[in-house]
């Protein structure tokens, strides 16, 4: 529920039903007919599902590891035809090997897509080689971490030439076979990309940018045209090689940690259903929908636990 400039209280939103729904079921308020009814509907749904993805040609970006590769596995599986990216052609060639092995339909494509260049020679082969381009998930994407006072410029434009600029450009070049195909775009952003968050200020202005450009393109175009979706990701397990951006602007190898995470596999299927029931914004993980609430309902409690975070932040990374 949001209070408007006037002090006139406007309803819930459609993420914020679904919000309520999400943390209904995880707090296991539900009574056995509504329970049987949604877990057979489940199953109907998702034979349609998949159904709906045979066949479409999906350019996931950052793919050749995490939850892109996990991403590439489940919509291949489903009959998809998929256009791998990343930029280490080693690790490229390991995931097209894998997803060969396992009869899917699928192409390499090496590339950084923070050079717009690269990624209009990248949407080029995919329509020269598939003849179209059906959904354009942008997932390729950099952790970083870095107090303000500590971050370079180069730390800055790593970041949002990345995880801002990335999207842009792919995006761009896509727009007109997308248009074509009244396709989807997908923006993998994160529960960062909500709140400033302390210590990992380069991460949350590089993901927050998405929520405009993608609210923009909502609106720009309907949803006939083409489906405009962001996904907000919780803290999700990590490859166990990792790298993370550092403040001096230099890659290093990510420390563990102790959270609670989502598997890559149930946030594949999470952006598969945000494909096919065309949803304008998810937001994942309990904590994710949490935060959401507290977001709408009394912000002070986020912000009381970014304070934590920032005061916890040295433990972390020192
Ligand atoms: N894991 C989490 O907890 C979490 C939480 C919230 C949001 N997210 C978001 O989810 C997305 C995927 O995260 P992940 O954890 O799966 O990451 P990951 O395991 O590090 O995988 C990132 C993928 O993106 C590729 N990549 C990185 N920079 C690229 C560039 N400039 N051009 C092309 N490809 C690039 C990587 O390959 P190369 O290195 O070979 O290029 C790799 O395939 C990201 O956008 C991330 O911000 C993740």
């Amino acid at each position: 529920m949001h209070e408007i400039a006037d002090g006139h209280w406007k309803g819930f939103e459609g993420e914020d039903i679904d919000i309520i729904i999400d943390l209904v079921s995880i707090l296991e308020i539900s009574y056995l007919p509504a329970g049987f009814l949604s877990s057979n509907c489940g199953l109907n749904n998702n034979w349609k599902m998949k159904e709906y993805f045979k066949g479409k040609v999906v350019f996931i970006t950052g793919s050749s590891k995490g939850i892109g590769k996990a991403t590439a596995e489940l919509l291949g599986s489903y009959g998809a035809r998929i256009c791998l990216n990343g930029r280490n052609i080693e690790s490229l060639r390991k995931t097209y090997t894998e997803l060969k092995a396992k009869n899917i339909d699928c192409m390499q494509i090496a590339g950084d897509v923070s050079d717009s260049e690269v990624c209009f020679r990248m949407i080029r082969k995919i329509v020269e080689h598939y003849d179209r381009l059906d959904i354009l998930i942008n997932n390729a994407g950099i952790s970083t971490h870095g107090m303000i006072r500590d971050l370079t410029p180069e730390a800055w434009e790593k970041a949002i030439g990345i995880n801002t600029m990335g999207s842009v450009y792919t995006t761009h070049h896509a727009l007109p076979y997308l248009l074509q195909s009244r396709g989807t775009v997908i923006f993998i952003s994160s529960l960062a990309g909500k709140v400033g968050m302390p210590g990992h200020s380069t991460y949350s202005v590089s993901k927050m940018g998405l929520t405009a450009l993608a609210r923009a393109m909502q609106i720009e175009f309907s949803k006939k045209e083409l489906h405009t979706g962001i996904i907000y990701v919780g803290f999700t397990e990590n490859e166990p090689d990792k790298k993370i951006l550092y403040p001096d602007g230099k890659y290093r190898q990510i420390l563990s940690r102790s959270q609670k995470t989502a598997k890559r596999e149930e946030v594949a299927l999470s952006i598969a259903r945000a494909i096919y029931k065309k949803k304008k914004a998810l937001t994942l993980t309990a904590v994710g929908k949490l935060q959401a609430v507290c977001l709408r309902l009394c912000p002070f409690v986020v912000y009381m636990i970014l304070k934590k975070a920032n005061r916890d932040y040295t433990k972390l990374y020192d």
